[in-house]
């Protein structure tokens, strides 16, 4: 086989067969097959697509490219959770504590910034100390003694999902179902959870900004999920705007701790309401939804929650005293507010261009050696359907290069759109998608 041959025959919009796409997942891998090759090859499948079949072997090849775990050795049923990625999007360091401070046992294996979108693992090394890198052993130990691990993608976990999703993050190659949908479920395979609770995102700062793209997206993962054995439900969740307040690294970890506290954004909050009690129900710890949205209640309220969050923090390494004192936090050095130049409401927000803010900032990624500046960021102080008048901070913005900031502030200014008429947030939990087909929240 040629791998010419191969990028030829996707260009030209052909079905590849398994034996194909195990070569090129494999050989790419094993380091038999440039960058440069793999770059043109995942252009190809972003115009022309790939079918089911194609997407589930796409899925099953790069599972098999590295370890599959056992995660036998931790008692109880593991859930996994999964966000298709957006901007603001630090629900897994709220959730993953929140559902562990339950008794469901969350490993959780994450990614880095992708696009436009930021990355939990990113956001953690904002913490002193915190390893985002730590041994399988480590990882099962620590399941099993406090009930929850936040890591990386270990080096031989889905390998060739690691080296291609570096790849389609500066390569413009991300938005595309097959290729979410492989990478995303080829690490849920390969991590052996029981159960998986997904977070699709749509809207304007989601990778599929149609809600129809979205609920495709859901479905062809839940159906490799079911055919694999899994029990798996996809929640579709508003992106049309940031989720919560703040966008950069450390500036959301801070915002995941206040909600922890019961602090924080009511959007973030019922977010992580929804995609608790599924993770609940599919851990066994609760009967229906409304019993696990109580006992996730209770955890916020009684800071079992925040302590589960201390407690992680400390058994991968990281200093605990950052989770009860946010100050401790690396700050920006140049803090700029942003003023409305117009009076009215916000009728919408350009989602990816504040993503596109943080990028701009040096928040992102723009080549696979970047190097990310996790201070930086952005506070929106104005969401969609807010009144603002002219002069007021809609928005702060975190840099350290001041070089930055002008085009930055007017990015930030264009992703506004403010009208005179009121305007009003889209719902943030729109369909719940399963092996049965979707249905309205
Ligand atoms: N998250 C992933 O792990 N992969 C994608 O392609 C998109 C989001």
């Amino acid at each position: 086989m040629r791998m010419n041959d191969l990028i030829a025959k996707k260009r030209d919009g052909l079905e590849l067969t398994t034996e194909e796409i195990r070569y090129v997942v494999f050989e790419y891998t094993n380091g038999n097959i440039p960058d440069y090759q793999i770059s043109a090859f995942l252009m190809a499948v972003y115009f022309n697509g790939m079918n089911k079949r194609e997407t589930l072997d796409l899925t099953m090849a790069m599972r098999d490219s590295g370890d599959v775990l056992d995660l036998s050795q931790i008692d109880g049923v593991k859930v996994d959770k999964h966000s298709t990625g957006g901007v603001g999007d630090k629900t897994t360091l709220v959730l993953a504590p929140m559902v562990a401070a339950c008794g469901v046992p969350v490993a959780k294996m994450s990614g880095r910034g992708l696009g436009h979108t930021g990355g939990t693992i990113d956001k953690l090394e904002s913490i002193d100390g915190y390893q985002t890198s730590i041994s399988e052993d480590v990882f099962i130990k620590n399941v099993n003694n406090i009930k929850i691990a936040v890591t990386g993608q270990t080096a031989n976990l889905a390998p060739a999902d690691k080296k291609i999703y570096a790849l389609r993050d500066v390569t413009a190659t991300v938005d595309n179902i097959s290729l979410i949908a492989s990478s995303i479920m080829s690490k849920k395979l390969a991590l052996g959870a029981d159960g998986i609770v997904l977070d699709v995102k749509t809207g304007s700062g989601a990778f599929m900004k149609e809600e129809k793209d979205a609920i495709s997206l859901a479905q062809e993962m839940v159906d490799i999920g079911t055919g694999a054995g899994k029990d798996i439900v996809a929640v579709i969740t508003d992106m049309d705007q940031p989720l919560g307040k703040a966008v950069g690294n450390s500036l959301e970890v801070i915002e995941a701790i206040e909600t922890l506290k019961g602090k924080g954004p009511d959007d973030l909050m019922e977010l992580c309401y929804v995609l608790g009690s599924y993770m609940l129900v599919l851990g066994k710890k609760a009967k229906n939804t409304e019993e696990a949205r109580e006992m996730l209640k209770d955890v916020i309220e009684t800071g079992k929650a925040l302590d589960k969050f201390a407690q992680l923090v400390e058994a991968q390494g990281g200093n605990p005293e950052f989770v009860y004192d946010t100050g401790k936090f690396k700050k920006a050095s140049i803090v700029m507010e942003v003023q409305s130049a117009r009076s009215g409401y916000v009728e919408k927000i350009h989602t990816g261009d504040i993503g596109e803010v943080a990028l701009i900032l040096g928040g992102g990624r723009t080549t696979k050696e970047s190097i990310i500046d996790l201070s930086v960021g952005i506070i929106l102080h104005k969401k969609v359907g807010d009144k603002v008048e002219k002069g007021e901070t809609i928005a702060t913005l975190y840099a350290n290069d001041p070089d930055r900031l002008s085009e930055a502030k007017d990015r930030l200014l264009s992703a506004y759109d403010i009208t005179v008429t009121p305007a009003k947030a889209d719902i943030l939990v729109k369909w719940i998608v399963s092996k049965n087909g979707a249905k309205k929240y």
